[in-house]
């Protein structure tokens, strides 16, 4: 699915329906922290007037995103819990290019918000396919969609700005460094524990 080696064994989401208390405050914090990627591409590259767009609508759909995960843990009796580590997007962001140019450094950005667009995608499609409970099912199936229409943009995005050659080859790196880290996952419940 979208590109990605592994899939996450759906064992994971008895693990999720264990702890949705927990699982909800995490999704809660990972919406919020993809609309706060969304504006640091927007500070980081205000000329660009198509990107700016568009991340505008990525930032504002994924606060939205964040309202219902947060509405859904009131209705429920959950608190919303201080911010736990993201072990998965740490290992990523160490992939990230630190030399380079601007440009460079800005489509290495891009492939890595495709990358947690993708994985996040399809552990919301493990979600809505496996767990006990119609009202998230069909959230996560929502939200599923919602997310695989980010990862197209920012590969989109990546594609328009750098040379396809040297995207795509990236991007082929992207992938296979993020199958060699998510083998260790599956065990904890967080979205992408
Ligand atoms: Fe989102
Ligand atoms: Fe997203």
């Amino acid at each position: 699915m979208l590109g990605l080696k592994l899939k996450t064994d759906p064992r994971w989401v008895n693990i999720a329906e264990d702890n949705l208390g927990e699982i909800l405050s995490d999704h809660a914090w990972c919406e919020q922290k993809a609309a706060t990627n969304a504006i640091n591409l927007i500070i980081n590259n205000s000329e660009k007037e198509d990107l700016v767009t568009e991340m505008t609508k990525i930032a504002i759909e994924e606060m939205d995103h964040f309202r219902m995960v947060h509405d859904i843990i009131k209705a429920r009796g959950f608190e919303f819990t201080r911010e736990r580590k993201d072990d998965y997007v740490g290992l990523l962001t160490k992939f990230l290019k630190k030399d380079g140019s601007r440009d460079q450094s800005m489509i290495d950005r891009l492939l890595f918000a495709a990358m947690i667009e993708a994985r996040s995608c399809e552990r919301f499609k493990v979600l809505s396919e496996n767990i006990n409970d119609e009202e998230l099912s069909q959230f996560y199936r929502e939200l599923m969609i919602s997310e695989a229409n980010h990862y197209t943009t920012f590969l989109n995005f990546a594609r328009k700005y750098g040379e396809r050659e040297y995207v795509d080859n990236r991007w082929k790196q992207w992938i296979e460094y993020e199958e060699s880290i998510i083998v260790n996952f599956g065990k904890k419940e967080t979205i992408h524990g």
